[in-house]
């Protein structure tokens, strides 16, 4: 649990980075250094108002405002309050999202050849790590939750299913995880972290949607109190801070704080924005404060909200059994109200100016926070409602049939499938076929149907006959699938002969 709880100390009031930058702005009297606009004072015309006040915090590395590749002062002070409110041993404050942070986690722990166990679910950030690092890569799949007949989501990895990857990988050094995924399912993770050291690895877990969790102790465990190793966050998704922040966390011994360094100056740039180094240490102040008493206020509006959807519209908020979902995400089956997917978000935004974070054929997903209100919950409940009642004589019209999942399920592979990792590492050096002629050739690319959205092949896997015919069965119903050009062709992108391994 963060520190709010256990041990809050007025030390969580200070924002070391924020009283730098006012301390120099109001010692500045000319700058005679970069960055170009000068606090602000050349701005374009039409931006200088929104851009103003974040120009004059807009600074670098001066006297008195630190160094991100090697701090000694306000950021090395903001991040060990930030190690502290959130339970790791150490945080390092990253500019560039969950993606740099899982590229720097991944690069601080894998050597060129080693073998990592990862999560099929896993982002797009994570196989570009495991690229980057030359990687050897087994791949565990989580089993598919149906959301009723129309789609699926990946579930969470089960403790059985982690002890079978690590029997059968244990030469491997790291797992790589996501939990919770961008649904809302959370793995647990206590159990699974002992087992993974007891192997001799180390634990990743990319937790971009998890910066809340460690405050408030009814939420799913972060990865930070089940003991990983390596913990990534956005805190610009689930908390307050701005986009492109985010938190890498190190505990424990087993990898080192200089190994974790060198890989962020490795991705990280070297002219971070202050600004979003100030929102991250805002933020940090703010979860440890009241982070608490924050998330329990809108956690039990939500509750009223699920509450009162499931009186108006019966069925629609997806609620799996004996799986841990984050109360934070809502997933939403659009088909329960006769609509597709993004039908129902388009009506949501154009008649009542709710905009929600994706959708598809058959889900709307809805992000709330901390930040949002009771007024947004019933907003958004009556919001349902009202299109319940005039979409309630459409049954499913426009709906696309579902994709054949039990085929999906057999094509994504085994369920502990290795990469082939000359073609997991090869750039550029790929040629493409036609689909019916790629069978039995290994992928360069991913390839990923919508819904469900997870990846059907990974770069370095064997195309499959039931690969082929899944991809094309979601192709005649008109469905997204990303990784094979349909610019007349359809072609997978495969790996030059000397490089399939
Ligand atoms: C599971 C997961 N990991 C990592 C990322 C990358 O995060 P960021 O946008 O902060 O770079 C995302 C982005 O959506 C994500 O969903």
């Amino acid at each position: 649990m963060g520190a709010n709880i256990h041990d809050m100390n007025d030390g969580q009031r200070q924002t070391p980075i924020l009283t730098a930058l006012q301390a120099h702005v109001a010692t500045e009297r000319v700058s005679l250094h970069v960055p170009g606009h000068k606090a602000g004072q050349l701005l374009p015309t039409g931006a200088d108002a929104w851009m103003q006040a974040m120009a004059a915090l807009d600074g670098t590395e001066l006297p008195g405002l630190d160094d991100l590749y090697r701090p000694v002062g306000a950021i090395a002070s903001a991040q060990a309050l930030a190690a502290s409110a959130f339970g790791s041993d150490e945080a390092y404050f990253l500019v560039g999202g969950s993606t740099v942070g899982n590229l720097a986690a991944i690069l601080a722990v894998v050597r060129r050849g080693q073998w990592v166990i990862a999560a099929r679910n896993c982002h797009e950030s994570v196989w570009h790590a495991l690229r980057l690092a030359g990687a050897r890569v087994q791949v565990v799949t989580p089993a598919l939750l149906y959301t009723g007949e129309g789609g699926a989501v990946y579930g969470p990895v089960t403790d059985e299913l982690m002890r079978r990857a690590v029997a059968s990988c244990p030469q491997a050094v790291a797992v790589v995880l996501t939990s919770p995924t961008y649904a809302g399912v959370a793995t647990r993770l206590e159990a699974l972290v002992g087992h993974v050291h007891q192997s001799g690895m180390v634990v990743v877990i990319d937790e971009a949607h998890g910066a809340h969790l460690p405050f408030h102790p009814e939420l799913p465990a972060s990865g930070i109190q089940a003991g990983a190793d390596l913990v990534v966050q956005s805190t610009h998704k689930m908390t307050a801070a701005l986009t492109q922040t985010g938190l890498l966390h190190r505990s424990g011994e087993r990898v080192s704080s200089q190994r974790v360094l060198r890989a962020l100056r490795m991705v990280q740039t070297s002219s971070p924005s202050y600004p979003l180094l100030a929102s991250i240490d805002m933020v940090r102040s703010q979860l440890a404060i009241s982070g608490l008493d924050r998330i329990a206020q809108v956690r039990a509006h939500l509750a009223g909200g699920v509450e009162a959807l499931e009186r108006v519209c019966p069925g629609l908020l997806w609620k799996p059994d004996g799986v841990q979902v984050d109360p934070f995400k809502w997933l939403l089956i659009a088909p329960a109200l006769g609509l597709a997917g993004i039908d129902l978000a388009d009506a949501l935004r154009e008649q009542f100016g709710i905009f929600s974070e994706w959708a598809d054929e058959h889900h709307v997903l809805c992000c709330w926070s901390y930040a949002n209100s009771a007024q947004d919950v019933r907003l958004v409940v009556e919001a349902l409602a009202a299109i319940a009642k005039t979409s309630a004589s459409r049954s499913g019209k426009g709906l696309t049939a579902s994709l054949d999942f039990a085929a999906y399920a057999s094509a994504a592979q085994a369920e502990l499938a290795v990469l082939s990792a000359e073609a997991h590492w090869a750039e550029g050096d790929v040629h493409h076929d036609h689909l019916t002629q790629a069978l039995g050739q290994v992928a360069c690319e991913s390839v990923t149907v919508y819904p469900p959205g997870v990846p059907l092949v990974l770069p370095g896997e064997t195309v499959t006959a039931e690969v082929v015919a899944c991809v094309l069965q979601a192709l005649r119903r008109g469905m997204r699938v990303d990784g094979v050009t349909t610019s007349g062709t359809l072609d997978f992108v495969l790996a030059a002969p000397e490089a399939r391994g």
